[in-house]
């Protein structure tokens, strides 16, 4: 990996220290430029001429999607957000009272919304798997569940937003495929940080972001959908003119790939600039990305976790590049000024968007911070440092 370059090719990491690619990271200039070029074109012919002349550009998203993902073009649907595929993706599925959804403590915000929405309105069942004490999943109680309950859904997320916990999700793929139970994943903080392999993984639905590890544009995402669940005719609950083809006054003909999942309209210097982000990530390999990144943060979490008073939040075997802390002498608003006025970018993260989790930990809120392979072991080294008071 050629980090200077990486570095030249980020105009936004001068001048300060970025750790904020869990919320929304920096756009490499290719993707940046394909962005603004498209948009001043657009502003030039108007946008359904330049759509129609881009369209073998276009198609250039879904095989660089599907090559970080390992699977087929057809199988992947091009979207605003992670919650967008989230949602469409577990529209797709008729649930009816008393139907099971297996989850964990560890799932996203917004996904147990939607599980507690399903449930005050169809009457759903929400079951969540318990962790080890170690904050690993507890695999043996997440298969007797499996068994004992045949959910209708296994919803998971790999990479929860606030904490450095990877979910084994291959092993819970394992467990779907024996089963043969629809597996949702939402691999929102995973898909640009870690090798992420749809083969390995054996999921059903896969939602992921444009603008966290993956560095696109902000309002872009994408789903995955499998050959299987195609072929099961899963479709969104509401569709529109380019999922499906309007054949009789009483019928529709689904459109055969997973494009059946978008809706007509959206933004093209989007899916364009996210093309590069995924063009830029597939050049540089997931597996060197994961293998810098691995690096990166073992020296990062000792040098912080010798630190006096500050304590690493983090669970579990596997942790990634997210890491919360707090520390036992100054509050989140007190670290969080400190930071900010040393240059360094961040998150906070609160138990309003990880309510079990805090809970068990006892805190209402923690510093996040989620550095990315543009980073260096000395921007890491100088935040150490600033840490120290
Ligand atoms: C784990 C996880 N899932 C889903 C989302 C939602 O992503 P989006 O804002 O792109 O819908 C986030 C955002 O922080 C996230 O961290």
């Amino acid at each position: 990996m050629d980090i200077n370059t990486i570095r030249k090719e980020t105009r936004g990491c001068k001048n300060k220290i970025f750790l904020n690619s869990a919320g929304s990271s920096l756009v490499p200039d290719p993707v940046f430029d394909r962005t603004i070029s498209y948009l001043t074109e657009e502003a030039r012919v108007g946008g359904y001429a330049l759509a129609y002349s881009s369209l073998e550009e276009t198609e250039e998203f879904y095989t660089e999607a599907a090559s970080l993902l390992n699977c087929n073009p057809e199988n992947i649907a091009y979207m605003t957000s992670a919650t967008d595929a989230y949602a469409k993706a577990i529209s797709s599925i008729t649930f009816k009272e008393g139907d099971i959804i297996l989850t964990t403590d560890d799932d996203y915000v917004s996904n147990q919304l939607t599980f507690i929405s399903l449930k005050k309105r169809v009457g759903v069942k929400i079951i969540r798997a318990v962790n080890l004490p170690n904050g690993d999943l507890d695999l043996v109680n997440f298969e007797q569940l499996v068994k004992e309950y045949q959910p209708k859904l296994v919803a998971l997320t790999h990479i929860p937003t606030s904490s450095g916990l990877v979910q084994d999700a291959e092993k819970v793929g394992e467990i779907c495929q024996k089963y043969k139970i629809w597996y949702l994943l939402d691999a929102c903080q995973s898909v640009g940080q870690l090798v992420v392999d749809v083969k390995k993984l054996k999921c059903d639905f896969l939602a992921a972001t444009g603008r966290k590890f993956l560095r696109g544009p902000r309002g872009t995402g994408f789903l995955y959908v499998s050959d299987s669940a195609l072929q099961a005719d899963l479709a969104p609950l509401f569709i529109d003119m380019l999922g499906a083809k309007w054949t009789s006054e009483e019928d529709y003909e689904l459109e055969l790939t997973a494009k059946r999942f978008e809706f007509w309209e959206s933004s093209i210097a989007g899916k364009l600039g996210l093309k590069e982000a995924l063009k830029y990530a597939n050049a540089i390999g997931m597996a060197n990305i994961e293998r810098y990144n691995a690096g990166l943060m073992a020296a990062f979490r000792v040098k912080l976790a010798a630190i006096k008073g500050l304590q690493l939040q983090d669970w579990g075997t596997q942790v990634s590049n997210i890491l919360t802390f707090t520390m036992d002498h100054h509050t989140t608003d007190e670290i969080s000024e400190h930071l900010k006025q040393h240059g360094v970018y961040f998150s906070i993260s609160s138990k309003s968007s990880a309510l079990i989790d805090f809970t068990r930990k006892n805190i209402e809120s923690a510093i996040r911070l989620s550095p990315h392979y543009f980073n260096t072991p000395e921007e890491l080294e100088k935040v150490v440092t600033i840490l120290n008071f």
